[in-house]
């Protein structure tokens, strides 16, 4: 999401409607929520609530659920208008994935890639509770997060650390239980970005071409997850996808996400990433945001301007209703038991800390208490901190340095350890490298409540327990560094690398990160501190992964931990993990590679001959991350430094006893969807008649800016020039008659048999050491054939283990997780190729291995 007003004035000047040619699926017309009205009972309460409120509204009510206000119109970062004449307040949505951001006394949660380091659905599930209790404490509606897009193609990508973890599996995972547990607390989650917003460069103007199986494999996968989950809306991204606008993308908006994955819930446009009224409404767009940004006269390209294209004709009255209805069901599904006006207020303003202020402020108009203060931290700081230590990710741990027990003296070395010098909020979203790194920067971030830095915390921790603590923050006086580091029992230097998102450069890096490296002479610094001191601990905060070959090779760093970005509590989590408190459990979500050339991926740094269309390919198709890193043949096995899913323990754990048990009741083929919709469904009124029924009551007080969604003129139509009309669009997108269900669909994530389990696999794991600890046994699934990848990651689980204890894993594999997508048939389908499982402690360290057996009435075939 972008806040910034200037790039919002660049968008007003779009063409018209920009389709692609030559999309091989039917991308129209945009599918309508009714259309699986009957297969997902989870939505179907939801939906009958929503289009009972839809069929009492008159146009341009409608209208105004569907565009926002305008940037600063109101108190969030997006509003959308209300429905005075029943009593409904606009929507409130806010930013974003580590908190409620521009407000106090929230609290600032470890980052998506923490969390996808952790591998624990439940703490997953526990963090998206807790942020759904904050954004409601606060009366926010829609929360923008969770993300999985990027999903991390390019490990320089600046969002990256918004998001889980370059796998799609584990992102689809966390994606659906951070998206249970924010909606469990009555707050409308946000799947962003949809989708192929794998880099802040050009991300406004950059054209991506993929092939459809690397979409469904990869890119599409933990989007399907969210919308499983229940997901009530979906943030559409900045880019073209094969020529269009993500925001008026027939293909991957109607056919691939609400048609084939059955989403019934709402489609927002990022902020300013709208670029039509047509192609967008047409499109599947369900709701603009800001909502301003048009051309004149409604600088809207909906608002007003939405409300003529409908009475024009040139938008189908039935694709109104749909958005009306699909922004509704999803207030109503998180809202379940509550009627619409029970909502909580909305208590704080995002522009302004002071209590009184203006309820608009881009008009400075109405005076008022804004700002009640609300402190909706609760009890997570623990939360957060636990969060924070369990996704420590101890990568080196030589002669058992780690735990910490009772060092003489410690010497705490580096920027990245310290206090920000004008506190931890100095910088606006986080806009500057000062002090310790717990998150990134953009509008991905929060006001932290405090800032807990690990010099603060190895201070207490040394204090209370008698250790002699030194502390030297310069990352470029290399000569006190060392002097520091000589005399200490222990050295523990820190280091860190930023990332963020590109309207905010810092160093030279506009969001995406310009190298692999570590920020301000970080690697030097560790260098100059190793070769003093053969105990010297290395941290790192980092978005993703840096180049630490030296350091893994250099005997004198005796330790490495990767923590991430963890939010509020860093030093606390820290030093529970340096001195055993915690047993590091966390794994590494993605793979440390020898150089950057090692992934395979290049982001796009400069655009060809047109500047404002850079074509950009995704050629490695499904092999990003580790599934490029396991290819044979192309040299990367060797030139991993740390593989996915790596991570150390305090403690040994061994693996036997594989067992895989096919489900025999379950075959193999499964019948696709079939069937038709029913007809587009149409509620309230057919409009049309006199203007001026659609311009503002007489006597109505307008404030300006601000959008409405009235007509401007009683006297005729005055959108006008560059609108376009539905003539340009293929006949189908103003088409409301009965459709024909795609095969992979049928349900809320997409056909029901793809979730059916057809193995049960079963390990049984022991801890073999001296201390308890977690093991975080993973499965990995091959599915045969040079196209795929060596294995795939199908399985996690967290397995907490007494000294000399056993316990079984069990993982499911379902349909889907033994499947490619056919192009041809357009469905997912297990191949006759002949399947392996592998388990183990991460991608490179396999225990167990065997043959699947295929499914029931399949038979593999061999060679
Ligand atoms: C997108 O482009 C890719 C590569 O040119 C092509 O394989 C794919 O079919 C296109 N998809 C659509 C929906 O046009
Ligand atoms: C649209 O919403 C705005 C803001 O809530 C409100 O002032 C206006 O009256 C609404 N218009 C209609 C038609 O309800
Ligand atoms: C919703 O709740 C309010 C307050 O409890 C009540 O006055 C109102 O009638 C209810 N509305 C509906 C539609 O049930
Ligand atoms: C703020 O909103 C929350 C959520 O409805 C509510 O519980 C709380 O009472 C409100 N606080 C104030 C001071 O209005
Ligand atoms: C309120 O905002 C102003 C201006 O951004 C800032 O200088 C001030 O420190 C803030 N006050 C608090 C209490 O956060
Ligand atoms: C609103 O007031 C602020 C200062 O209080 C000023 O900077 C801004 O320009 C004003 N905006 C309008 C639309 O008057
Ligand atoms: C560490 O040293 C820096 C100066 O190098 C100082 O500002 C900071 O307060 C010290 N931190 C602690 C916890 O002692
Ligand atoms: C603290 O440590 C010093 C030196 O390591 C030792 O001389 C002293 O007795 C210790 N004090 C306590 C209270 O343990
Ligand atoms: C290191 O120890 C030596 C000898 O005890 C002492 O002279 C020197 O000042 C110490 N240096 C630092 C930076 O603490
Ligand atoms: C990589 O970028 C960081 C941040 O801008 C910078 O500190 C570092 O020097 C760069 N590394 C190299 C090798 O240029
Ligand atoms: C619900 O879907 C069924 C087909 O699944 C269709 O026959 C029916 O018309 C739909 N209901 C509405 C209200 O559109």
């Amino acid at each position: 999401m972008l806040l910034l007003p200037a790039l919002l004035a660049t968008t007003g000047t779009g063409t018209g409607t920009t389709q692609a040619a030559d999309t091989p699926f039917p991308g129209f017309p945009s599918p309508w929520a009714s259309s699986t009205n009957t297969s997902d009972p989870s939505w179907a309460d939801a939906y009958a609530k929503a289009v009972a409120f839809v069929a009492d509204l008159t146009l341009t009510e409608k209208v105004n659920l569907t565009t926002g206000t305008g940037w600063q119109a109101d108190r969030c970062v997006g509003n959308t208008g209300g429905v005075p004449r029943l009593g409904f307040r606009g929507m409130c949505l806010m930013d974003g994935p580590v908190g409620v951001r521009y407000t106090d006394h929230n609290s600032v949660f470890p980052a998506g890639i923490n969390v996808g380091a952790t591998f624990s659905r439940q703490l997953m599930r526990l963090r998206g509770e807790a942020l759904g209790a904050e954004f409601r404490g606060k009366g926010v509606d829609v929360m923008l997060g969770p993300v999985a897009g990027p999903l991390g193609r390019v490990p320089q990508g600046g969002r990256n650390w918004e998001g889980f973890s370059p796998d799609p599996y584990l992102a689809g995972v966390a994606m659906a239980e951070t998206i249970r547990g924010i909606q469990s607390r009555g707050v409308v989650a946000c799947a962003k970005h949809y989708i192929l917003n794998e880099q802040e460069h050009y991300r406004g103007s950059v054209d991506v071409r993929i092939d459809d199986r690397t979409m469904h494999e990869l890119y599409l996968w933990p989007f399907a997850d969210a919308v499983r989950a229940g997901v009530g809306s979906v943030m559409c991204s900045y880019n073209r996808i094969n020529g269009t606008y993500a925001c008026e993308n027939e293909w991957t908006t109607n056919y691939l996400l609400k048609n084939e994955l059955g989403f019934q819930g709402f489609v927002m446009s990022d902020w300013g990433a709208q670029h039509t009224t047509l192609g967008s409404a047409l499109g599947g767009l369900d709701m603009a945001m800001p909502g301003d940004g048009g051309p004149p006269p409604y600088r809207s390209w909906w608002g007003g301007a939405l409300s003529e294209a409908v009475l024009r004709g040139d938008v189908p009255q039935w694709r109104l209703d749909d958005m009306a209805v699909r922004i509704m069901a999803a207030h109503f599904k998180v809202h379940a038991g509550s009627n619409y006006t029970s909502r909580p207020d909305i208590n704080f303003s995002a522009w302004t800390n002071q209590t009184v202020g203006y309820l608009h402020p881009s008009s400075n108009t109405s005076l008022a208490t804004v700002n009640e203060f609300v402190n909706v931290q609760s009890t997570h700081a623990a939360l957060i901190r636990e969060i924070g230590a369990k996704s420590i990710v101890l990568l080196k741990n030589a002669h058992s340095l780690l735990p910490l027990h009772k060092p003489p003296s410690i010497a705490v070395i580096g920027s990245d350890a310290q206090d920000p010098p004008h506190g931890p909020n100095a910088c606006p979203d986080r806009g500057c490298d000062s002090g310790t790194t717990a998150m990134g920067y953009g509008s991905g971030t929060a006001e932290y409540p405090y800032l807990i830095s690990p010099a603060s915390a190895l201070l207490s921790h040394s204090l209370s327990h008698n250790i002699s603590f030194t502390n030297t923050s310069s990352n470029w006086d290399l000569p006190t560094a060392m002097s520091v580091a000589r005399n200490a029992s222990v050295a523990i230097v820190f280091a860190s690398a930023l990332a963020g998102e590109g309207y905010i450069t810092i160093d030279g890096n506009t969001g995406d990160r310009n190298n692999l490296t570590l920020w301000d002479n970080g690697g030097a610094l560790v260098r100059a501190v190793a070769s003093v001191n053969p105990r010297t601990v290395v941290v790192l905060h980092t978005p993703g992964p840096v180049l630490i070959k030296e350091m893994e090779s250099n005997p004198n760093v005796s330790a490495i931990l990767w923590a991430g970005y963890p939010g509020q509590e860093s030093g606390n989590a820290l030093v529970d993990v340096l001195y055993g408190r915690v047993n590091p459990r966390g794994r590494s979500p993605f793979t440390w590679g020898e150089t950057g050339d090692d992934y395979g991926t290049e982001l796009m740094w400069n655009v060809g001959e047109d500047p404002r269309r850079p074509v950009q390919r995704f050629e490695e198709g499904v092999f990003v991350d580790y599934r490029w890193f396991q290819q044979p043949g192309n040299g990367r096995v060797a030139r991993t430094v740390y593989p996915f899913g790596y991570g150390l323990s305090y403690t040994r754990f061994r693996y036997a006893d594989l067992k895989v048990v096919r489900r025999e009741d379950v075959p193999g083929r499964f019948p696709p969807a079939e069937g038709m919709t029913g007809p587009a469904p149409t509620y309230g009124v057919v409009e049309g008649g006199e203007l001026a029924r659609y311009t503002p009551p007489i006597g109505f007080e307008r404030i300006s800016p601000y959008v409405y969604p009235w007509l401007n003129s009683s006297e005729g139509f005055v959108a006008g020039g560059g609108r376009g009309n539905s003539s340009q669009f293929p006949a189908a997108a103003t088409d409301g008659s009965v459709q024909p269900v795609l095969p992979a669909s049928g349900a809320s994530g997409g056909n029901p048999g793809l979730y059916e389990v057809l193995y049960t696999i079963t390990a049984s794991i022991r801890n073999e050491g001296e201390v308890a600890g977690t093991e975080i046994p993973q499965l990995y699934v091959q599915l045969g054939g040079e196209d795929n990848p060596w294995g795939v990651l199908r399985g996690f689980d967290e397995v907490e283990l007494e000294p000399g204890e056993t316990k079984t894993v069990t993982f499911e594999l379902t349909r889907r997780d033994v499947s490619n997508w056919n192009t041809a048939t357009q469905n997912w389908e297990i191949t006759d190729r002949e399947k392996f499982v592998f388990v183990g402690s991460n991608v490179r360290d396999i225990h167990l291995n065997a043959s699947l057996p295929a499914p029931v009435g399949m038979a593999w075939r061999i060679g």
